[in-house]
This record gives structure tokens, sequence and C-alpha cells, in this order.
């Protein structure tokens, strides 16, 4: 069993320590926060060890009654790796007492490429984080990208991709972001920074990225153009989008229009917290002119990175392959949607990832 702490319980922690603990081959030792705040009753009613994870503040846990099981430095002591799910920048100004502690470390794609040995998402870059001390997830609209544009390169070869991404303004927590009833360029200056860290995980993939916000909550849109080396028919992109577990090729007969309904169907799933770990693209959209492919896909912020978090851990101490991992992590969780019954009443057995 791989022993896994998380540090840092908010959005992605909480998601990524449900989904350790769902894993047949690893244990969550614990969780650690700073604040006694509503997570953290939470984190214990799962049925969590609870660890403080700022000395100073451990009072603060005692005078609420909320009990921890000890500090951060005792929880590293005990685990194989620790997630940090930590705000942007925290992570990497917590890199010293995980050296310290010499545990393999996830890291969020908030952090800069550098504070680990190498960027990760499953499907494009499982190798990379092979013997790695540390990997950093890449950001939901990386992975989102990535999971893509992998399968997409590998099949017609892809010339250039460009891909407006229309980001949702904060998540349905975040009650001090926004914008407010408007949409943002941001940044103003092209290219954003979601192209060159597409690079990170596909290095030789040519793209440009332009992003904007929106003032929503619920999913990021990507409006995708890419540019083929051979061009293929709608039905052939459909079909090979269609094989990807974690990708959902949305049909025209399911009515889904939009986040909106994306995320009733996960919740009528019973998804926990109505979760959409798969990018969702709506199969009508995919349109080819000459060389040129076209199509939306949307992206669930706070979901679609837990089960790379889950392959990263693996990819770092198991010698499973990426389509093994993969394959563990979407069992454990339930991954894979399909809106045919007879097509699929579950996760898929297997995935077109490497093996
Ligand atoms: N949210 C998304 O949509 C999303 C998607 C993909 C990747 N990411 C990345 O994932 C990482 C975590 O993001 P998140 O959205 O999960 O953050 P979040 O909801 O704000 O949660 C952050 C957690 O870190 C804890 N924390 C520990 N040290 C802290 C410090 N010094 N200052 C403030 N908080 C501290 C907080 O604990 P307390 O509450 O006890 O202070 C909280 O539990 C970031 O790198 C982010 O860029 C986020």
């Amino acid at each position: 069993m791989i022993r896994v702490a998380v540090n840092g319980y908010g959005t992605i922690g909480k998601r990524v320590a449900d989904a350790v603990a769902a894993q047949p081959d690893m244990t969550l030792s614990g969780v650690a926060k700073r604040r006694p705040n509503h997570e953290a009753e939470s984190a214990l009613r799962r049925g969590y060890d609870l660890y403080g994870a700022d000395p100073d503040r451990t009072a603060e846990f005692e005078a609420v009654g909320l009990p921890l099981a000890g500090t951060l430095p005792e929880l590293l002591a005990d685990v194989d790796v620790v997630v940090d799910c930590c705000p942007a920048g925290v992570g990497a100004q917590n890199r010293g007492t995980y050296d310290d502690h010499d545990v393999h470390v996830v890291f969020q794609g908030g952090e800069d490429p550098d504070v680990a040995d190498a960027s990760f998402t499953a499907r494009a870059a499982f190798e990379t984080a092979r013997d790695a001390d540390a990997v950093r997830v890449v950001s939901c609209n990386t992975t989102g990208l990535a999971r893509l544009l992998a399968p997409i390169d590998e099949r017609f070869g892809v010339e250039t991709a460009r891909v407006t991404l229309v980001r949702r303004g904060g998540d349905p927590a975040q009650t001090d972001r926004g914008p407010i009833n408007d949409i943002v360029p941001d940044p103003v200056g092209l290219p954003s920074h979601h192209g060159p860290d597409l690079t990170a995980v596909l290095p030789d993939i040519d793209i440009d990225t332009a992003a904007l916000k929106a003032p929503v909550t619920a999913m990021h849109t990507h409006s995708v153009n890419v540019t083929l080396e051979t061009p293929p028919s709608p039905d052939e992109v459909r079909g090979l989008l269609a094989d990807e577990r974690r990708l959902f090729v949305i049909p025209e007969h399911a009515g889904i229009d939009g986040a909106g309904k994306l995320k009733e169907y996960a919740m009528d799933l019973g998804r926990p917290r109505g979760d959409l770990w798969e990018n969702c693209l709506w199969g009508e959209s995919v349109h080819v002119s000459g060389h040129d492919l076209y199509l939306f896909q949307n992206v669930h912020q706070e979901a679609d990175v837990v089960p790379e978090n889950v392959d990263a851990i693996r990819a770092m101490t198991t010698d499973m392959t990426a389509a093994e991992s993969m394959t563990r992590t979407d069992q454990a969780l339930g991954v894979g949607l399909a809106t045919r019954l007879d097509d699929n009443t579950g996760p898929r057995e297997s995935i077109a990832a490497d093996d």
C-alpha cells in the first residue's frame, strides 16, 4: 500500500483525498489544514485523520472541538507521498519541508514548472514522472488540452493548434472572485500561459492560446481549432475521441447544451460533488474544413486533475504502466461516461493509452 498525505484540504485537496482513499493500492494517512473551518470538520466526519499544517494555529482546532491527530511534520514522517494542494505558490514554499522528510511530492498546476522534476498528465506524459522525486500535475485547462491533443496528434498529426479558453471566473465557493457581469480578456496580451504550459507535457505541439474570464463558476469552455497533417472525417475524429475514457463525446440525443446540464447530468448519476472528471466535448461541434478541425469542449476545473493526481503517485512509486494505472484509477472512481446503456454501463475495461 502506498501511504499518502494530502496537505491543503480545499477544492482540489478534498477531491484528491477521496480519490486516494478509493484506490485499492493506496492508504490515505491523513490530511493537513491551517484553519479549523467547515472543511476541517467535514474531513473529520468523512473519517480522515486531520493534522495541523501551521504549528502556531493548532490551538484553534482544540478551541472549537476539532481533534488533531498531530502536526504536518508528524504526518510527513509516516508517508511515502504527499500531495500538495495548497494555494498557488504556497507549494513552492513547502518544498523544503517535504525534502526534509524525504517524501515524494505531487504539486498542482498553480506552481511554476520548476517546482518539480517533471510536469505530468497521465495520457501525455506518464513516463516523465518515472522515478522522479516530485512532479507537478498541470492545470485544469492544460490537462484538458493535453488529453484532447495527445490522441489527435498521434493519429492525424498536429501541425498547429489555436485554442480560445473561456475560463470560469471562480469556483462556486470562491465568493471573492469575479468578474461580475463582464467578460474579461485575461491576459490581454497574447498568447496566454496555457500554450507554453501544454508544451511542458507535449513538447512537440505547436500551439497558441488566448484566454478570457467569464462570470460563471461551473466549467471552462474551450473553442479549439487544430490544423492537421492528415485530414480526417468528422466521424473518424469522434470515434477516436470516444475511445478515450477521460473524454466524453456528448451525443446530440443527450440534449446537453452547456455546463448547467452537464453538471445536472453528473449529479443525476450520483457523482460526488457533481464532479466531471472527463473532458466533455460536443460531438456535433466536430467540424473538418480542409486540414482544419474545429470543436468545443468543457472542462470541470475542480475535478479533471483529480485522476491525474492519483496516476502521478503511481508513476513515481510503482512500475505500473500508464494504461494499468489509469485503468485502476478510473475503475476505483467510476470515470467514463456514456449515454447509451447498451454501449457502456460503467467505466470502460480498456483505454487507448500506451501499454
Ligand atoms: N480550484 C481549481 O479550479 C483548480 C484547478 C486545478 C488546479 N488548481 C490548483 O490546485 C492548487 C490548490 O487550489 P485550490 O483551488 O484547491 O485551493 P483552495 O481551495 O484555496 O485550498 C487551499 C488549501 O490549502 C490550505 N493552505 C495551506 N497553506 C496555506 C497558506 N499558506 N495559505 C493559504 N492556504 C493554505 C488551505 O487551508 P486553510 O483553509 O486551512 O487555510 C486550503 O485547505 C493550486 O495550485 C491551484 O492553482 C486549482
